[in-house]
């Protein structure tokens, strides 16, 4: 008979990190990650990956038989942040990201991301793939301003100097829409743990975001 052991096993530390588009999770979920030495995953990557990959292959992006196939074919470890990060990758992202069958298919990559602990950043950690992570932060800020971030991001990676006002509204209009489409779906939808701190990041620069996540964070560890 095995003898019963009062010293509990250490749970592995897994940080969930939510959020609409541009609130700055990634950017906190990458420093955490490094801080406390635990891989990192942002599983926006993964929906964009499928959707660019299917907009290639000329399928429509309510295709679900051929959705799960992309992502069953997905290595988690060889996705390109810098070709992914394109704003109208992101949308099409958006579009495949209700199909259930393919949350399904990439939820338990995710999962398995997440066995020996790690930083998972996207919509759905807290309350779908990690609802037992010991931290969770659902971060946000106003829908300008995240649209501001995304404006700027675009036009140092383009170099676009002209219509800017016109790139800014049809940013802003972009975003809106995501954010109704990852609210409004009836799988996973958008929203935040019962159990996770709610961190605005509207009136915030990075360092001063990045140490309250970091306060939240470490007080969940200790
Ligand atoms: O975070 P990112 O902007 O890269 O995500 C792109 C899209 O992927 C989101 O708008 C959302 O529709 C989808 N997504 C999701 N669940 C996640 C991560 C991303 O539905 N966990």
């Amino acid at each position: 008979m095995a003898a019963a052991s009062s010293s509990a096993v250490e749970k592995p530390f897994v940080i969930a990190i939510d959020g609409p588009a541009a609130s700055g999770k990634g950017t906190l979920a990458r420093r955490l990650a490094a801080t406390f030495n635990l891989p990192h995953l942002d599983t926006g990557l993964t929906y964009r990956a499928v959707a660019k990959a299917m907009m290639e292959a000329g399928k429509a992006l309510d295709d679900e038989p051929a959705a799960v196939a992309t992502a069953l074919a997905l290595d988690l470890g060889k996705l390109d942040r810098t070709e992914l990060a394109v704003h109208e990758i992101g949308s099409a992202a958006s579009k495949v990201a209700p199909l259930p069958k393919l949350r399904q298919a990439l939820v338990e990559a995710q999962r398995a991301f997440a066995l020996g602990g790690a930083v998972l950043d996207g919509r759905d950690i807290g309350t779908v793939v990690c609802p037992d992570a010991q931290a969770k932060l659902f971060v946000t800020a106003s829908v300008e301003e995240r649209a501001r971030r995304r404006w700027n991001e675009e036009r140092l990676r383009d170099g676009a100097t002209e219509d800017g006002d016109a790139l800014f509204e049809t940013i802003l209009d972009d975003i809106k829409r995501r954010d109704a489409r990852d609210m409004g779906r009836a799988d996973s939808p958008l929203r935040p743990a019962a159990d996770a701190h709610l961190l605005d990041t509207s009136d915030l620069d990075i360092e001063a975001a990045y140490a309250q996540a970091l306060d939240i964070v470490s007080r969940a560890r200790s």
